[in-house]
């Protein structure tokens, strides 16, 4: 596979980054992951705009222009010949000669800017939404800026861990009573023609698939309400799914042991994926 370094595309046994790296030492970086359906990038632009403000929010600066961005995705794509799947995003503060808590003068330490493609044969077909997800809830321990899309993943993936040990698919992480959202993806549920997720704030990442999602949800006569809901709320639901760039919709039919309704994906969540998949091809 050949990914992309700090201006360079080469094979990935060839690609570099330093272990002075500020992401590598401080999970100082931000990422993006951006889907691929029949070779076509799906909703760039807002991936792009979203780093452009996680960027913004860490006083972090882009090494290249929205436009370049653009090139190196489509290029990527191409040379791996990547028909489903996605491109995965980095952006780190840099690498400076030392280790140091106080930011590196951007002056004279460039960012380090690395993107790979992961190719995923059957992601839009997958079983998984016939099946539907099984999660439990967790209490959420992030920090609270999570509107900033940024690679400190260790609880998330700690989150998936104890869903996995479990026996269940993924988490959804509860702060105050309420679900901000799981793992790696934003949380909803259905009840009678209207569906229900957490408002933004800096609570919860702000989905490109959502904004997607809740658009179409109204164009199909749906509802949309925005507000927090507890677990028991969710487990009262008609239906459950979540949205993120590498599951699109995925229906939730299970939520700490409690089956939702018949225990099957419900029509809504069915109807959600269906538009989302043929909008985006
Ligand atoms: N995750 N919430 C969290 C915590 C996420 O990590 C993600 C995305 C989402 C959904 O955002 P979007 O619709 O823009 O993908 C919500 C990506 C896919 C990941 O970490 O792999």
């Amino acid at each position: 596979r050949t990914v992309y370094v700090n201006g360079e595309y080469l094979p990935e046994t060839e690609a570099k980054v330093s272990i002075f790296d500020r992401a590598f030492l401080m999970a100082d970086g931000v990422y993006e992951v951006t889907s691929v359906l029949g070779g076509k990038l799906i909703d760039f632009d807002g991936h792009a705009r979203r780093l452009q403000r996680s960027l913004g929010e860490l006083e972090m600066q882009s090494p290249v222009t929205t436009e370049e961005l653009l090139e190196i995705h489509r290029e990527l794509v191409r040379v791996n010949e990547v028909d489903e799947g996605m491109i995965y995003l980095q952006i780190t503060r840099g690498a400076p000669d030392d280790r140091d808590f106080v930011f590196p003068d951007p002056e004279t330490t460039a960012p380090t800017i690395v993107l790979f493609t992961q190719s995923k044969p059957g992601l839009a077909d997958s079983p998984k939404a016939k099946e539907g997800m099984k999660v439990i809830s967790i209490e959420d321990q992030r920090w609270s800026r999570r509107d900033i899309k940024t690679v400190q993943l260790l609880y998330p993936s700690m989150g998936k861990m104890m869903a996995k040990k479990a026996g269940k698919d993924d988490a959804w992480m509860v702060e105050d009573g309420s679900v901000t959202e799981g793992t790696s993806n934003n949380a909803y549920i259905v009840k009678g023609d209207t569906i229900v997720t957490r408002g933004l704030s800096n609570d919860i990442l702000h989905g490109i698939t959502r904004a997607a999602v809740l658009r179409f949800a109204e164009e199909a006569q749906m509802k949309v309400e925005e507000r927090p809901f507890t677990i028991e709320e969710a487990q009262g639901a008609d239906e459950a799914f979540i949205t993120s760039a590498s599951t699109f919709v995925m229906p939730v039919v299970e939520i700490d042991g409690v089956a939702l309704g018949d225990g099957t994906p419900g029509p809504r969540a069915a109807r959600l994926r269906e538009i989302y998949l043929e909008e985006s091809r």
